[in-house]
């Protein structure tokens, strides 16, 4: 694709994710908050598909593997132990002519000469550091004192409490600690729809081993979390492994690699996975003196453990999903004539909804009613949606739309009026092939339920 045809397919994508309820800018009656969004009510779903399958392979189907929720507002000692009050910077420049912040690291070039992406100026200042924490005051004092911080990535608080995990889950090495929640960066540019954001939410875990294990773990992690792109659905081919090279990675560590994905915006980061050693652990001993050390009951060994981290971001997992799934083709309309269709690939697993109900006409009671029972059926297995509007061509194009893998329709043969063989049997419709089958109600839990998990 070339880049015009990149850029009409995103804004097709934001277009749709507004239109049909997926994600919303921030405040928008207000002139909207730059960096900020709101999920909709179908992006809501989407988000907790991801997060719940990210959660049931992470934690609940390992024995290796607990769960910690901590708190958002992070005591600063904390974070001038992880290093971020001092070094989370990025380098940022003004435009003189336009007044425009800038990240000094995403200028435009032009004739080798530094240039203002928003107006073509090369007045600029020299870049400085830029923190990227928001600082909040805690209580009603507005001293030095009373500063906490919204932390800027989940992982602090896991390093924090990991004694305390270790006491309570009685975990011998090697155990991770997993947690999905937000974090903040105070991000200079924020852009690319919700690629950059100022609030977002990550999936981190923390996989505590001895030193010797740590290099071959993070090799582990890398293809358990390629694994899990290729399960929620996104395509392999636009997913990219980058060994960061020794220069490019934080000094502590012996091994990261960006998971990355091919946005039509370009080839992005969407995780990271990265061998920290055991910097973090260490750095809170110090500052704290508490120790956080591990005993190997075995060999009698008492030592710091390395760590493993696989850190994923929640919104662009979730903009990635909007991406890939994102697709035109054609289909006849009601009068036979071939139209574009758009259709969200969504894997059934990740799709807000998984199944459609339609009754064939929403004016024969027989119908809306058995319609009903249908719904009040699959409904504790699944996220269904009841439509009875407008002619069943375009309620199955709606919810091509929005990703619905499987739709229903309730029908006469339903009823039984076109032979008693056919009573109680449904239109099975798939979203990709448009191909429908005859099925008998009382297996549709068990059918459609068997290709959402
Ligand atoms: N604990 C390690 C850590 O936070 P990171 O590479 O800074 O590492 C991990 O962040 C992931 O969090 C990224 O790969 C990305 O998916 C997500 N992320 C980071 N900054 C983000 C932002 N401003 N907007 C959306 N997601 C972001």
């Amino acid at each position: 694709m070339t880049g015009k045809e990149n850029a009409q397919r995103m804004e097709k994508i934001v277009s749709l994710c507004k239109r049909r309820g997926f994600i919303f800018q921030s405040s928008e009656i207000y002139g909207g908050l730059n960096g900020v969004w709101d999920y909709g009510p179908l992006g809501t779903e989407l988000k907790n598909n991801l997060k719940q399958y990210w959660w049931q392979v992470t934690v609940r189907d390992r024995d290796d593997v607990v769960g910690l929720d901590g708190a958002i507002l992070t005591h600063p000692a904390v974070l001038k132990a992880s290093g971020h009050v001092d070094t989370f910077t990025d380098p940022m420049v003004d435009c003189r002519t336009c007044k425009a912040r800038l990240r000094a690291d995403q200028l435009s070039e032009k004739n080798g000469v530094k240039q203002c992406p928003n107006c073509g100026g090369k007045d600029l200042t020299e870049a400085r550091p830029f923190n990227l924490m928001f600082q909040t005051q805690m209580g009603a004092s507005a001293d030095p004192a009373s500063i906490a911080y919204l932390r800027p990535e989940t992982a602090q608080s896991i390093f924090v409490q990991f004694k305390n995990v270790l006491d309570v889950s009685r975990k011998k090495l090697p155990f991770g600690i997993a947690q999905i929640g937000k974090a903040f960066r105070n991000e200079i540019n924020p852009r690319n729809f919700t690629f950059r954001s100022r609030e977002f939410e990550q999936m981190e875990l923390e996989y505590f081993c001895r030193p010797e294990q740590g290099m071959d773990l993070l090799a582990y992690w890398l293809k358990e979390r390629i694994k899990f792109y290729e399960e929620i659905g996104i395509s392999r081919k636009r997913l990219h492994i980058l060994d960061v090279p020794e220069k490019e990675r934080a000094f502590y560590s012996k091994g990261t690699f960006d998971i990355e994905y091919e946005f039509p915006f370009g080839r992005q980061e969407l995780e990271g996975v990265a061998y920290r050693t055991d910097y973090d652990l260490q750095q809170h001993i110090k500052a704290s003196g508490k120790p956080l050390d591990y005993f190997d009951e075995e060999t009698k060994e008492r030592f710091v453990p390395h760590v493993v981290e696989p850190s994923a971001g929640v919104d662009r997992t979730v903009l990635a999903l909007i991406c890939d799934a994102y697709d035109e083709d054609t289909a006849p309309d009601e009068k036979g004539k071939m139209e574009t269709r758009v259709v969200m690939r969504f894997h059934p697993r990740m799709a807000p909804i998984k199944c459609a109900i339609f009754p064939l006409l929403r004016n024969k009671e027989a119908l809306v009613a058995k319609a009903r029972e249908v719904q009040a059926l699959l409904r504790p297995h699944m996220n269904v949606f009841y439509d009875e509007g407008g002619a069943i061509g375009r309620r199955y194009r709606r919810q091509d739309e929005i990703g619905t893998p499987f739709g229903v329709t309730i029908d006469f043969e339903t009823l039984g009026e076109k032979g008693e063989e056919l009573r109680d049997t449904v239109t099975l419709r798939d979203r990709d092939s448009m191909k429908q089958e005859r099925v008998t109600i009382k297996d549709l839990p068990q059918l459609i339920s068997s290709k959402i998990r």
